[in-house]
């Protein structure tokens, strides 16, 4: 079957042909290849189409595809150990490695995706102040979860309107909302609502309306402003953990969490998530404490061999993350330097091995604000120019592009080439 007639078929049974919903490329309006295999820095679709792959599975394979280390894992654990809902020493061993090797992280719950580590996290932060209200910041995604799922109502600053149908306004009456980098208006928010406010939950690097990072001082006043009103900080790391380097973005700041969230990477590829932090926290937990959550696939021997054998290949080979810096800031330069040449007006915003380009007039993106000023029309022919030439890129503007350690120059190269022939007007 090609392409076109797999992805057909596929629309009678799922909802819009897919199982989430980017990757129908109806921001781009397109239908995406239909991928059967992956090696290293190449995808390659059903009618053998090679991709370069800067998606990544939308950030866990940063050690590129089918990873021999990884894939021997799997292999080897699943001929003895597919699943017990019993304790097991490999869930302990990645318990321990990431507790070890990782800061602020003493203790870990595993779960099996980013949305149930962020929900959880925020239950927790709720269960331990014994508050109810949660701010979350316009821009940032943190799972499906209908607390989250929350959009800035118009005028208001702080109170949120439904994000998605389906979610009553009574699951959201807790969430505000506050602007990302403006740190005047998340002073209002604590004044308004400081002595309410459980937890605050940010993605210290977004990447979720693009890669936008987090200035050091609006962190620092953030942190500052938990402390005074006794709020959990929860840093959502399922994207940035792992990848702006190994100890993610929270090394980036001088400021600590109380919480940290962490999926993607930390899987190899497999489902899985984890929330973590502060022992006396953490220890309000069932069964230790009056905090319930639960998962009959939580802490899977697959997914443990799979996230150890990632983490610590990761962790063992610091330069990986050097030739991932490098190949980002080769790529950034570049297309900084072609689009200035061709009067192209973009911002290129970049954290280690994530990177969005923004199609604006802006002179700097930090806010979702700015993100909104972006020309999705030109977004899209370029994501269209992109594909046509063999290179997957994400097909919308308002996510991240993914380096792994097995692009080289070379593949860099290319991509700034096939830029060059993007005819922008
Ligand atoms: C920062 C962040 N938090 C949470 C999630 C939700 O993770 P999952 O898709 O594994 O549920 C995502 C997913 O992209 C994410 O980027």
């Amino acid at each position: 079957m090609t392409n076109l007639e797999i992805f057909e078929e596929s629309k009678k049974y799922m909802p819009g042909g897919v199982n989430s919903p980017v990757r129908a490329f109806k921001d781009v309006e397109l239908t995406p290849p239909v991928i059967n295999r992956g090696e290293g820095v190449y995808i390659y679709d059903k009618e053998e189409n090679k991709y370069i792959d800067f998606v990544g599975a939308w950030g866990p394979m940063i050690l590129g595809h089918c990873d021999e280390d990884v894939v021997n894992a799997i292999k080897e654990t699943c001929e003895t150990a597919i699943a017990f809902g019993a304790p097991t020493e490999l869930e302990l061993q990645l318990a321990k490695h990431m507790c070890t090797t990782l800061d602020n992280v003493e203790m870990i719950r595993m779960v099996n995706s980013g949305t149930e580590a962020t929900m959880s996290a925020v239950k927790l932060a709720r269960g331990y102040t014994g508050k109810d209200k949660v701010l979350k910041f316009a821009g940032c995604y943190h799972g499906h979860f209908e607390g989250f799922l929350v959009s800035a109502g118009s005028g208001l600053l702080t109170e949120g309107i439904p994000g998605s149908a389906g979610v009553p306004q009574e699951s959201i009456k807790n969430t505000l909302i506050g602007q990302y980098n403006d740190i005047e208006n998340i002073r209002e928010v604590f004044r308004k609502y400081g002595k309410d406010l459980a937890a605050v939950i940010i993605e210290p690097v977004a990447g979720n309306m693009g890669v936008v990072k987090a200035e050091d001082s609006f962190m620092k006043e953030l942190r500052a402003l938990c402390d005074e009103y006794s709020t959990l900080l929860i840093f959502d790391e399922v994207m940035s953990g792992f990848r702006v380097n190994y100890k993610g973005a929270q090394s980036l700041f001088k400021v600590k969490p109380d919480l940290v969230t962490y999926a993607k990477i930390m899987g190899g590829g497999l489902p899985c998530g984890a929330y973590c932090g502060r022992k006396d926290i953490m220890e309000k937990l069932s069964p230790l404490g009056p905090v319930y959550q639960a998962g009959t696939m939580s802490g899977n021997p697959i997914v443990m061999a799979a996230g150890l054998a990632t983490l610590k290949k990761l962790h063992n080979n610091p330069q990986y993350y050097e030739k991932i810096e490098k190949l980002g800031a080769m790529l950034q330069s570049g297309i900084e330097s072609i689009s200035k040449e061709k009067n192209i007006p973009v911002v290129v915003n970049r954290c280690g091995g994530m990177m969005t380009i923004f199609f604006t007039n802006r002179d700097k993106v930090r806010c979702y604000d700015d993100v909104m000023s972006c020309d999705v029309k030109v977004f899209k022919k370029f994501f269209t120019h992109m594909l046509k030439n063999g290179f997957n890129i994400p097909p919308s503007q308002y996510e991240a592009m993914f380096l792994s350690v097995k692009h080289s120059e070379e593949d860099i190269e290319k991509f700034l080439e096939i830029f060059r022939s993007f005819q922008y007007n």
